[in-house]
């Protein structure tokens, strides 16, 4: 470092890739830094790293926490779980009443509401914030999402607006809301990224089993793509990856890598967390379920050999078949991206977050691993609306998905009849033709449960619960068991409903 401040402004603990890289970006900013891993490696490496910048590393907790001007301004990057709680535990002897400790790591939300709340009561101010864009996005401008302690998130303000990334000059942070709001933001970004990240390797094996594309047609055609609508950040390192060899041959590096696809976890939390609110996302749940499925490697081989023959080449035109492969990929990040939004209004109704949908689109249009050109519609939709119920409402949407929505139908149906597995296409799909029935076959759902459980129904243009006896009484033992059998049955009668 150039010259010893006598106290830096923020502190960082975790001095891993994400860790350091963040640290550089706010000294980068003109701010005095320090940084503190227990390995005197993270800290040697992060010495090397700032040469010339007001950055000094600590392997020691307490000259580290003393080192920072009160009150005092420190981030945690450690992997998440039971390492923030040890962490916080150790900080909590150094710290001071007033200081701030914010968790920027993909903490589980009710992890955060916890810690908030303990930590309020010994005076200090928590808050928990997502931070997207991997390593380059955390030394170049990540999107960040920040919740909790408001007061706190001002005095942090000036700091995270200098380091976010930009678009059309606006910094990608924004103070999402109370208790956990930041975070959970951020597991739904993540679930969006499961969700797409599922569609772009399906619309790979449509290129490859499907359309009999070779590494360097489907690297073209991503690139062209990227060039359109689809321009987003998976698709565009997609692209790379289809021009990337192994090193010393002339094969691509893909090629040599397993089909078992590891997650850390954020993608099944957002699926726990729609199915806790009631709220449809399949998308999501197929990319979480196919990123399981994917570890079945050998029972995979077994099946395989079992039920044959493989999944044979698309019919029809090829040509027409790959633009229609770009409408379907195009239609269901559209429908990845509604789920995600329809989830957040719901959970911020339950959770009291109060998220602002049109906030939250503007700060991923930038920095994050979800960006992409559609989320300006996106932001615009909720700007212009701030009541919109949900994503497919919006015109411009509409119009958009409509023209998309025939070479959805005819690749998920290509891909059907050719024995291929789509599921995140089939799910985007199907949960867009369900949604826009007024009419589901759902009324056969409440019959069966009444039948068998004496569960209730609802009637059209009737207040109230009723319940039938379905079968004439004592009929079937095991009907009378399941139904509880009235003393009088009638076909259709009002009840209360069951607890
Ligand atoms: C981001 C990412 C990141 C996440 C990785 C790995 O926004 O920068 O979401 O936070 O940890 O993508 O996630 P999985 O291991 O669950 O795939």
């Amino acid at each position: 470092m150039s010259e010893t401040p006598t106290k830096y402004s923020f502190g960082m603990i975790g001095l891993g890739t994400m860790g350091r890289n963040l640290l550089l970006n706010i000294a980068d900013h003109g701010f005095a830094v320090a940084g503190y891993d227990k390995s005197q490696k993270q800290v040697d490496l992060l010495r090397e790293e700032s040469e010339g910048k007001a950055v000094e590393g600590f392997s020691d907790p307490e000259a580290f926490v003393q080192s920072i001007a009160t009150p005092r301004a420190i981030m945690m990057l450690v992997p998440a779980g039971p390492i923030v709680d040890a962490v916080i535990v150790e900080m909590q002897q150094y710290l001071s009443p007033g200081d701030i400790l914010i968790d920027g790591g993909n903490s589980h939300f009710t992890d955060t509401e916890r810690r908030a709340t303990s930590l309020e009561k010994v005076g200090l101010h928590f808050f928990g914030m997502g931070v997207s864009g991997g390593e380059e996005g955390a030394r170049f401008g990540p999107s960040m999402m920040p919740g909790g302690d408001r007061e706190a998130y001002k005095v942090m303000q000036p700091v995270f607006e200098a380091i976010a990334a930009k678009v059309d000059g606006a910094p990608c942070v924004a103070y999402m809301g109370p208790g956990a709001a930041g975070h959970y933001v951020k597991m739904v970004h993540n679930g969006i990224e499961y969700g797409l990240m599922e569609l772009i390797a399906e619309t790979y094996g449509v290129m490859k089993n499907g359309l009999g594309m070779d590494n360097e047609a489907i690297r073209q055609t991503f690139t062209k793509w990227n060039e359109g609508r689809l321009q987003c950040y998976l698709v565009d390192i997609t692209k790379d990856i289809f021009a990337y060899k192994a090193p010393d041959t002339d094969h691509l590096l893909l090629d040599d890598i397993r089909d078992e696809a590891r997650s850390k976890g954020t993608g099944k939390w957002t699926s726990q967390s729609a199915m806790d609110v009631a709220l449809p996302i399949p998308t999501i749940d197929n990319a979480v379920s196919m990123r399981d499925l994917s570890k079945f490697k050998a029972l995979r081989e077994q099946l395989a050999a079992l039920y044959l023959p493989v999944a044979s080449p698309l019919s029809g035109d090829k040509e027409e078949l790959l633009r229609q492969l770009e409408e379907a990929l195009y239609f269901s990040m559209v429908v990845t991206y509604a789920q995600g939004m329809h989830l957040l209004a719901s959970a911020s109704k339950d959770l009291k977050y109060d998220l602002q949908l049109a906030t939250i689109a503007k700060i991923w249009r930038g920095g994050c691993i979800i960006r992409s050109v559609f989320l300006n519609d996106i932001f615009n939709a909720f700007e212009q609306n701030k009541e919109l119920e949900h994503l497919l409402l919006d015109p411009n949407v509409q119009k958009q998905v409509t023209s998309v929505l025939p070479g959805a139908r005819t690749v998920v149906g290509a891909a059907v009849a050719a024995g291929m597995a789509v599921p995140a296409f089939s799910a985007s799909l199907s949960y867009f033709e369900a949604l826009r029935t007024a009419r589901l076959p759902s009324n056969l759902i409440q019959a069966q449960r009444d039948y068998f459980g004496a569960h209730t129904y609802e009637l059209i243009g009737h207040e109230g619960v009723f319940h039938t006896q379905w079968t004439p009484k004592h009929e079937d033992a095991t009907f009378k068991k399941g139904a509880q059998v009235e003393e009088e049955p009638q076909s259709q009668q009002p009840v209360t409903p069951n607890k």
